[in-house]
């Protein structure tokens, strides 16, 4: 018997049987189909035996047999398809049983049909394999099961209608004889079963020897939503299963046509591409990379570039204006490009939007548990942050007390009911607690760390100096290489350049260990320098009101057993717009009550600015927003077979859905970071101004950064070829072990795909991706120092090693110690509200720094909605979720599949595992004081894996909050 191909049933349907009578209720989408129509009429008059997906299979092999166009017939126009392409009707015998099974069934799913429903080409049918594809949907991803429900009775009736999902084999080779692309085979996969959390969509192909090898499948989804496809494996074949991996969204066929193509799970070097794949390899790029036109919808999957318009809001009120980051003026990478209109009252600025779009399969918090990352910092910005500001009426409001800080981890705050709220106590069970007598809801912060092992920790002025090195911002601490210290700022401008700490000062306070000659030569200095880069914001800052702002300089000696001792803070503040001259005051931690207060006032500005560096530079800037251009070019310079794709796919994970969080509710005008940090509106550029002076790709390494700071020179005979300046410096020593273990996985990658330097010369895929990253997405700092070439293999491991260290390790390093080391604010505020006491003080200043020294000081420091909400916000910053996904814990499935790739994958499982060991070691090592000791959280935040919650360890693959 002969049918016709094509889409369309046939008017003559056979007789059909079942039992179940379908709902009458039920829509049917695209229903214009007389025969469609005819059928369902016929179904739900029937009585019948057999079950809907049975009849549907049966319709399907009665009635219907696909046979495909050639590849990709929807794609954009890029050089066109063969000429092979069957572009008529053509007729093939229907085959009700398969004609020969080579291989096992797969055990995947038991699926309800034997019947063949797709054949390559009926040449080939005496020596075809007959070749199952189960498709695994994820039902708990949104998208179409979550509105229908899996057992709903819509999609069976779209499943009858052959509305599913549409797939089609792509030979990996072209045709021998024709030099052309072989035809597809093409198969409606139907439903077939589900658990819990899939939905397995089966169908089964005839493939005639002649089709070779698959290296690719073409999905079109019939229904009218999206579906969230996480693999599809093919089982059949004599070599055994071939495994598919999408883990990615396709859209419905209605919002786009273009088909989805997925290839296999192997990677190929572009040059190396099978002859079958490579117009599609190109083609997906170009459908990536988009027309650079256009407001993004949120199905679509283009990653494109844009400066940072879209921090502000003028359109609600003229104060919400930003500056543009990126460009001349303010050099800074650049983010996802959305493409929404503009600004009415600001043509230079994107208007604002309460969804923020990004690629569609980089939108996580749609697939991942309710813990997930993203979704927890939305709600504590939309509704833990407003309960807070309703419960906190006078917004300027400072403890009264010391102990009424403590009260935030005893008693808590009393929260407006929460009601309807109610899933933020599943949320955050950490923060929120019910009082069991009471109606009455409560945030009550967990005690941090540091406070369960010393109650006075933050008091300390060994403690201050020992979290330079094992705190979590190590990235700010430098040894004295010149002096007298200078200014390089312009001195008309911000007054004389020379530093008030003199040699005296210093001699004063190393008095008995040596003299300050020797502590230079013998490198024994250190400093915090927030001088040059804070102080041309100072006036601008004060100009707001709730904060102030200073230049400052904080020295530190190396004592005898390796732990910094504070000697000096400087603070400055330029010569003002109305006539007051630079004011510039040093102080020390001596014993008199007065200079000790002003010590501990001097200590909270620094604190505060040190703060501020950790979260917009260390933070932010190093790690989320860097990072976002790599992500970007690899999706669009860097085919999906790109090893280096595969290589870095894990580390790019979550990260632009968390940075366009962050654009939308932290660091944006008025945001969380603005409200709560000293520099306030200023923050962000900032930020743009630390990139402009400080960042170089090169300095992004952890070797090549400690050595900037003067912290580690190099030495071939040392560990690392390292020589720390501070041998116990906890965040160098774990972070080496890490840096180096990384880059032996990446060597061993690397090496494998690239055995000699031509072959990285020649990849225009390789060559594309590192110039449109130097010259585009960090475009502005292209002619900057620090690019390295990309020309070698070791130049290639240099660059992926440096961007899997900033995704894991850096990141890590700065982030999950939030809670522990800023969770109770005096040791970290992230501002400074009011001046120092001595400076320009009016009388009533003058009397409350000397009658109520500790009032004034908690007036300084943050207010109580201040605090409270930073403590909210890194309470949930600082919390591994229990999917979090560690660096080194699980092979990606295309390092699975390549044997030598998944032999050192496996070693660099075990490397990290010995880490582990060996930092627990360190830590029990009394040996090394600034890790270990009474009362002292040991250091912990390179160590790579953890358990859930807030732990400050474990190391996940990539910026995921
Ligand atoms: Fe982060």
């Amino acid at each position: 018997m002969y049918m016709h191909l094509g889409r369309n049933f046939s008017s003559s349907s056979p007789s059909i049987k079942t039992t179940r009578p379908i709902s009458k209720t039920s829509s049917y989408p695209s229903l214009n189909n007389h025969c469609l129509r005819q059928l369902l009429s016929t179904y739900t008059i029937l009585s019948f035996k057999n079950t809907p997906e049975t009849i549907i299979t049966t319709i399907m092999s009665k009635t219907q047999v696909h046979q495909s166009p050639p590849a990709s017939p929807n794609l954009v126009p890029l050089s066109k398809p063969s000429s092979q392409a069957n572009n008529g009707i053509a007729s093939l015998p229907v085959q009700s049983a398969p004609a020969l099974q080579k291989s096992p069934r797969s055990t995947q799913m038991g699926l309800v049909s034997s019947t063949i429903e797709a054949v390559a080409s009926p040449s080939t049918i005496e020596n075809s394999l007959s070749v199952k594809a189960v498709v695994t949907v994820k039902t708990s991803a949104g998208g179409f099961f979550s509105e229908l429900g899996i057992s709903g009775g819509i999609d069976k009736v779209t499943d009858l209608m052959g509305k599913t999902l549409l797939l089609e084999l792509v030979s990996a080779e072209l045709d021998p004889k024709t030099g052309q692309e072989k035809r597809t085979i093409k198969g409606y996969a139907h439903k077939k079963g589900h658990n819990e959390e899939a939905v397995m969509y089966g169908c089964k192909f005839k493939v005639g020897e002649e089709f070779g090898e698959v290296g690719a499948i073409f999905v079109e989804n019939e229904h009218h939503k999206e579906m969230y496809l996480k693999d599809i494996v093919l089982d059949g074949f004599v070599g055994g299963p071939l495994n598919i991996t999408c883990n990615s969204w396709v859209h419905s066929k209605y919002d786009n046509p273009q088909k989805r193509v997925f290839f296999t799970d192997k990677c190929y070097l572009p040059t190396e591409t099978p002859s079958g794949l490579r117009r599609l390899r190109e083609e997906e790029l170009v459908i990536l990379r988009g027309n650079g036109q256009g407001e993004r919808k949120s199905y679509e999957r283009i990653y494109d570039y844009d400066v940072y318009n879209d921090l502000g809001n003028p359109d609600s009120n003229g104060d919400k204006k930003r500056p543009v980051l990126g460009g001349k003026e303010l050099p800074y990478p650049r983010r996802c490009r959305t493409g929404r209109p503009r600004s009415k009252t600001d043509l230079q600025s994107e208007s604002r939007s309460e969804s923020i779009y990004v690629p569609r399969d980089e939108q996580f918090s749609t697939i991942k548990g309710l813990t997930f990352s993203a979704k927890t910092v939305y709600s504590v910005v939309h509704a833990l942050v407003p309960s807070l500001e309703t419960a906190v009426v006078d917004s300027d409001l400072g403890f009264p007390y010391f102990t009424a800080i403590d009260e935030l981890f005893n008693e808590g705050v009393n929260l407006p009911p929460l009601q309807k709220q109610g899933f933020l106590k599943d949320l955050f069970p950490r923060l929120i607690k019910t009082i069991t007598n009471a109606s009455e809801d409560v945030l009550r912060f967990e005690t941090p760390e540091t406070m369960i092992r010393d109650r006075f920790f933050w008091f300390s002025e060994e403690e201050f100096a020992r979290q330079t090195l094992a705190g979590i911002n190590p990235y700010a601490i430098q040894l004295v290489t010149e002096w007298p210290l200078t200014s390089e700022l312009d001195p008309r401008i911000y007054g004389p350049p020379e530093s008030a700490i003199t040699i005296e000062i210093i001699e004063r306070e190393i008095k008995g260990f040596m003299t300050f000659n020797e502590a230079i030569k013998q490198k024994k200095l250190f400093m915090l320098d927030y001088h040059d880069l804070l102080l041309p914001y100072v006036n601008k800052v004060r100009q707001l009101k709730g904060t102030t702002l200073y230049g400052s300089r904080t020295l530190f000696f190396l004592t005898p057993d390796e732990t910094l001792k504070p000697l000096a803070i400087e603070l400055t503040r330029p010569p003002t717009d109305d006539g007051k001259p630079q004011w510039k005051q040093v102080f020390t931690p001596t014993c008199h009550s007065t200079s000790m207060w002003l010590w501990r006032f001097a200590k909270a500005h620094v604190l505060a600015h040190d703060s501020g560096y950790h979260q917009l530079v260390s933070h932010w800037l190093r790690t989320h927003c860097a990072t976002e251009p790599y992500i970007i070019a690899t999706n669009r310079q860097l085919s999906e077979m790109h090893p280096i794709y595969k290589l870095l796919h894990p580390h790019f994970r979550y990260t632009m859905e968390i940075n366009a969080l962050a654009r939308g509710y932290l660091v944006n005008g008025d945001g969380i970071i603005e409200t709560t940090f000293s520099p306030g509106k200023y923050s962000m550029e900032l930020s743009a101004v630390a990139y402009d002076k400080q960042w170089q790709f090169d300095l992004q390494g952890l070797p090549n950064d400690l050595i900037s700071r003067g912290m580690a020179v190099k030495d071939p005979t040392a560990p690392h070829g390292l020589k720390l300046a501070i041998e116990d410096y906890p965040f160098a020593n774990d972070g080496l072990l890490l840096w180096d273990t990384i880059k032996e996985w990446v060597t061993n990658y690397v090496n494998h795909y690239y055995p000699d330097p031509s072959r990285i010369a020649s990849d225009k895929e390789l060559q594309s991706w590192w110039t449109e990253i130097r010259t585009v997405g960090h475009g502005d700092k292209k002619d900057a120092p620090g690019w390295p070439n990309l020309k070698t293999p070791s130049d290639l491991i240099h660059i992926v090693t440096t961007m899997v260290w900033v995704a894991s390790g850096h990141h890590a390093a700065v982030n999950f110690g939030q809670y522990t080391y800023a969770g109770y604010f005096p040791n970290r505020p992230t501002i400074a509200r009011t001046k120092m006491p001595i400076e320009d003080p009016t009388e009533e200043e003058l009397k409350m720094f000397w009658d109520k020294p500790e009032v004034a000081l908690l007036t300084c420091f943050p207010s109580q909605i201040q605090a409270t909400k930073v403590m909210a916000i890194l309470d949930v910053l600082s919390n591994h979720s229990p999917d979090e996904e560690y660096l080194g814990q699980d092979p990606e499935p295309a390092w699975k599949v390549e044997p030598v790739i998944n032999a050192a994958f496996e070693r660099f499982h075990g490397r990290l595992k010995e880490l582990e060991g060996v930092i627990d070691a360190r830590n029990t090592d009394q040996k090394f004081k600034n890790r270990s000791g009474a009362g002292i959280v040991p250091y912990e935040l390179l160590k790579p894996f953890s358990e859930p919650g807030v732990t400050g360890k474990g190391v996940p693959y990539s910026i995921s909050i």
